[in-house]
């Protein structure tokens, strides 16, 4: 575990003396940071209220998370919205339900993203796992185990709102990431979302990340707010991620269907994402315990869908 803090340190140190901006990625992408690790960190992100950005942030921090040498697996876990396709401009072949119904294995149903990221289709294989059976239970357990040779970390990307489905998700992470915009709606329902994780579980890592913010006193200012609110009732200490600021290239980026990081690298969004996926993978100082796993995620999915 030491080790693992230790590379995952120098890579960091070495992206704050580096452009990660420029065209000398190679030269900083380091070997794989965390060879000798099993298990891969999962993180639901999630959000109150619809349309603050969920899986353009999920996405592109991805990519960027990958550039710095980790590898990274996204699962569109969004039951009704479900869009990471198309804001990755990729048509995805399969889904999890085919490895649920045993049509295809874990690997066939990955698919290759821009930058190096790599996606899945939950499609209606999440929705499958409701009615499983224990053979197809421990058959898919045993395909998405091997993600945790796959990746570094999972991103769950969800859809919005405190419905039993979104909540599952959250609940079976150990760390989420709520997103907000500093709009009044979206920030009530960011706290409404923020009590209903608390009262289920103290102890999971919430970090918060506000989108589209205005400025970045705004934003601290939002940030630092929520953050005394959960505080002060509900007896938590919400993690402050950060905050990307409202750009027009990103919806120029998905209008392209091309992530905005690499078409826009050297965008005002671009260099927010990057400084949020420094701070995300410095986990000692973050104090997060690593390698949680999918197989645990799954489980405990199962669990709370049943
Ligand atoms: N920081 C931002 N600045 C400007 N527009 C943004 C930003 N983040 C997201 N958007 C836009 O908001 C819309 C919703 O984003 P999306 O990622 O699909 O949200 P969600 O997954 O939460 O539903 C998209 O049209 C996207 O272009
Ligand atoms: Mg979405």
């Amino acid at each position: 575990m030491k080790d693992q803090a230790a590379k995952l340190r120098s890579i960091v140190n070495k992206l704050n003396n580096t452009d990660i901006t420029s065209d000398n990625k190679e030269t900083i992408v380091p070997e794989r940071a965390v060879a000798n690790r099993r298990n891969a960190r999962v993180i639901t992100v999630t959000s109150g209220k619809g349309g603050v950005g969920k899986t353009n942030i999920t996405i592109n921090l991805a990519i960027k998370i990958s550039q710095l040498g980790l590898k990274v697996i996204v699962i569109d876990a969004d039951l009704g919205l479900s869009n990471v396709d198309i804001v990755l401009g990729k048509t995805p072949n399969f889904n999890l339900s085919d490895v649920i119904n045993n049509r295809r294995n874990i690997h066939e149903i990955i698919e290759e993203g821009p930058g190096g990221v790599k996606f899945i289709s939950g499609g209606s294989g999440l929705q499958d796992l409701i009615k499983i059976n224990k053979e197809q239970l421990a058959h898919l357990l045993i395909e998405l185990g091997r993600l945790d040779e796959e990746a570094d970390i999972i991103f769950i990307d969800t859809g919005a709102g405190i419905s039993d489905q979104v909540l599952s998700f959250v609940y079976a992470a150990k760390e989420v990431i709520v997103i907000t915009t500093p709009e009044p709606t979206a920030i009530t329902d960011a706290y409404a979302l923020i009590k209903v994780i608390a009262q289920k579980d103290k102890s999971k890592k919430i970090s918060l990340l506000l989108n589209k913010a205005d400025n970045p006193t705004e934003a601290s200012n939002t940030l630092d707010k929520l953050y005394q609110v959960c505080l002060k009732f509900l007896g938590i200490s919400i993690d402050k991620l950060g905050f990307v600021c409202n750009d027009a290239n990103i919806p120029k980026a998905v209008k392209l269907q091309q992530p905005f990081v690499i078409t826009f690298e050297k965008s005002a969004a671009a260099l927010d994402i990057s400084s949020i996926a420094k701070s995300l993978i410095c986990i000692e100082d973050r104090k997060i315990e690593y390698g949680y796993g999918i197989r645990l995620f799954v489980n405990k999915l199962k669990w709370f869908f049943k």
